[in-house]
């Protein structure tokens, strides 16, 4: 009896998941050998920056001897789920900031060091490094206020038609997702594998970079990074992608 009890609760809950699971990975478009990249860490080429991260991870960034290790001992315990529910609204900061700029807030406060550039092979590094302790877990959104209303700003962005091509976000990755662009399978737009390698670029990049590529593929003018607008639309894709598992580091083609 108890075990059909359990059945069903795992039926239901399955049903449910299901239900809900309009978001579909990036992974879900890909060729299977590009799945395989991603799957297999001595294939996987993003994953290298794993071993870049711990490295930093130990080191003095700043002015004095301290490291992030020296008071985050137990990275995966201390950093699991963290990745999962970024952008996030921070206390200390009084804003709502992507995964990069709690890094380098970090960096700057708590190391008193210089902040990393955006796409920097350090800060892509640490970013992958929390991203991988978060690996398997699902994107979770944060209801603060300032979250939710960043977030409906991102919605407004992602729907806008923008460049030459007067498309908007939503254009290709709302109405367009499962068709060819060429050679590319347009996939939801989601943001859970992130940093990626991406094979196009031979190049890892952030969520903000393939904002970046998509921008100017529809030949706009693409915000900057760290802007107001990037952050925007990456609390929106959070909202959007709600439940997806994190790839990090992702494989795209
Ligand atoms: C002309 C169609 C088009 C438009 C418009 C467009 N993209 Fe993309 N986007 C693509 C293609 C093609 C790719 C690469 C294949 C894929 O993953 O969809 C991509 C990839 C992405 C990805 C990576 C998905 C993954 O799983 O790695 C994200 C995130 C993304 N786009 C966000 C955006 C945002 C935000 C906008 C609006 C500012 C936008 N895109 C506008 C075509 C478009
Ligand atoms: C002097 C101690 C100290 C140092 C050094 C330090 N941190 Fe932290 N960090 C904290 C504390 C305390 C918090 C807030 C409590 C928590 O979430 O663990 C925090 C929070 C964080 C968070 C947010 C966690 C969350 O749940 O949102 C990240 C990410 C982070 N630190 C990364 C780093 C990185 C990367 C470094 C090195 C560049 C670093 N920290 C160095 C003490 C430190």
């Amino acid at each position: 009896m108890r075990a059909l009890v359990l059945a069903l609760h795992v039926t239901l809950i399955g049903a449910a998941a299901f239900a809900q699971s309009a978001a579909l990975s990036g992974y879900e478009f890909m060729e299977p050998s590009t799945r395989e990249l991603q799957d297999d860490n001595f294939l996987n080429p993003g994953i290298f920056l794993l071993d870049e991260g711990s490295a930093l991870w130990s080191r003095p960034l700043g002015a004095g001897s301290e490291t992030c290790q020296s008071c985050h001992t137990d990275i995966a315990a201390d950093m699991a789920g963290v990745a999962a529910r970024y952008p996030a609204y921070d206390a200390d900061l009084g804003r709502v900031v992507s995964l990069e700029m709690k890094i380098n807030a970090e960096i700057a406060g708590r190391l008193r060091g210089k902040p990393l550039e955006y796409e920097s092979d350090d800060l892509l590094a640490l970013t992958a490094l929390i991203g991988y302790q978060s690996r398997g877990m699902p994107m979770e959104i944060d209801s603060h206020p300032e979250a939710v209303y960043l977030a409906e700003k991102g919605k407004e962005i992602f729907q806008t038609r923008r460049g030459q091509l007067n498309l908007s976000c939503q254009n290709c990755h709302e109405q367009h997702w499962g068709e060819k662009l060429r050679g590319d399978t347009i996939s939801q737009g989601q943001i859970n594998a992130f940093p990626i390698y991406r094979l196009t670029w031979t190049d890892v990049g952030s969520r903000q970079r393939m904002f970046v590529w998509c921008m100017e593929s529809i030949r706009s003018e693409p915000y900057e990074y760290g802007s107001d607008e990037f952050i925007a639309l990456e609390a929106y894709l959070a909202v959007r992608g709600q439940g997806l598992l994190i790839e990090a580091p992702g494989v795209r083609r």
